[in-house]
């Protein structure tokens, strides 16, 4: 079969597919208000569809509209971002709602390229957007597009180098349904997430096996290629909890990384690929100063794409006796404090003391979270 003929056969095959076999129901298929589409496209983005339906949802009936969003305190909206990830994600949302609501009179731009001009909108989201809401003719090109392109073409050029980029993004556009662009985006992502998986692909029941090449020839699970072999790095964080009657130290995280704008306790990370022991990582801050670990928390532990991250939670005890007492724990509590701090490139302490049964309010990196839900549970809702 020619490859302009394998490219035909394959639109149509997978639209009729879609018609006649595709089930899956999501609560943004179909939908075509841009507003929930972005919301939905960018909780997906490093995210699994399981996962997403349940923020989408809460999301969208806390924030209906573009202007509730653009209106809502941050606090509220990163707080129901909480365990997403990818903070950066939220942080944008908010910003582009605002621009939207006060540049755009709450409407979002309808042509592809005018929504990518948007804050946090790349090219896959505006090309979601784009044929969803718009009917234009882009095609998206996420994970599930070049894993079933580069099998059912038997493409073995690398997804992440220029040369497949290009590759896999031509092809893409050239397969795409124009009369219903949208439908064919849905239809293919869906076939990539429930058919053509990337372990154990549903071959026998594929509607394409019969000219898939990679089928044909044995190999659909070494295909995609990837150039760039991801080598994770391990950070460890110390969290000191430093309590000061009922209430205890926290800080919203400036640093740009994916926890911007979350909260944290006073941290220290090491940079060794190591465990320390938490008295080691006292001594090195306090010096001379006299310290009582009351409690290590086991090791918690969280799987991103480029890292793995580790943390403990030590609660140190400054309370000492003797005449200056209080002098002695104010002094202690500051040098674990700046010496936090020293680590923050800005060298703001940014500290505040907050009651400990106000903590489920704030929003924190999902290690930090998973602890508190077995060390400072929220309360329990009223009984009726
Ligand atoms: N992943 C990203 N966008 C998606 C969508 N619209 N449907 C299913 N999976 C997706």
């Amino acid at each position: 079969m020619s490859q302009e003929s394998m490219k035909s056969d394959f639109t149509r095959k997978l639209l009729k597919w879609n018609t006649a076999q595709n089930r899956r129901i999501m609560p943004w298929k179909g939908e075509k208000d841009p507003y929930k589409i972005w919301l939905s496209e960018i909780m997906l983005q490093q995210t699994r569809v399981e996962q997403g339906i349940g923020y989408y949802e809460r999301f969208i009936k806390a924030f209906p509209t573009v202007f509730a969003l653009a209106a809502a305190p941050e606090k509220q909206v990163y707080k129901m971002w909480e365990g997403l990830g990818y903070y950066s994600r939220c942080k944008n949302l908010i910003h582009t709602a605002r621009t939207l609501v006060e540049e755009h009179e709450g409407k979002f731009p309808s042509t592809y390229e005018d929504i990518l001009k948007l804050k946090g909108i790349g090219p896959y989201t505006a090309a979601a957007i784009a044929s969803f809401a718009f009917n234009e003719c882009q095609a998206v090109v996420d994970g599930n597009v070049l894993r079933a392109l580069s099998r059912y073409f038997g493409i073995s050029t690398p997804i992440d180098d220029a040369a497949g980029k290009k590759i896999y993004h031509s092809l893409a556009c050239s397969l795409i349904d124009p009369v219903s662009p949208g439908a064919y985006n849905q239809a293919i992502m869906d076939f990539g997430a429930t058919i053509c998986k990337p372990r154990n692909p549903l071959c026998g029941q594929c509607v394409q096996s019969k000219e898939c090449e990679a089928f044909r020839h044995g190999y659909a699970e070494e295909l995609p290629v990837k150039s760039k072999s991801l080598k994770k790095k391990t950070r460890w964080f110390y969290y000191f909890l430093i309590e000061v009657g009922d209430s205890v130290y926290i800080r919203k995280r400036s640093g740009r990384d994916i926890w911007q704008n979350l909260h944290e306790f006073v941290c220290f990370e090491t940079d060794k690929d190591a465990e320390y022991a938490p008295e080691d990582v006292l001594k090195k801050i306090l010096k001379k100063q006299p310290f009582i670990i009351q409690s290590s928390s086991r090791v918690y532990t969280q799987q991103l794409t480029h890292q793995q991250v580790n943390g403990k939670f030590i609660r140190v005890a400054i309370s000492l006796s003797g005449a200056n007492r209080v002098l002695l724990e104010k002094k202690i509590t500051k040098l674990l404090l700046t010496g936090a701090a020293g680590q923050d490139a800005e060298g703001a302490v940014g500290y505040q003391l907050v009651k400990k049964n106000t903590l489920h309010e704030y929003a924190f990196p999902k290690l930090i979270h998973a602890f508190l839900e077995q060390t400072y549970p929220p309360p329990a809702p009223a009984a009726i």
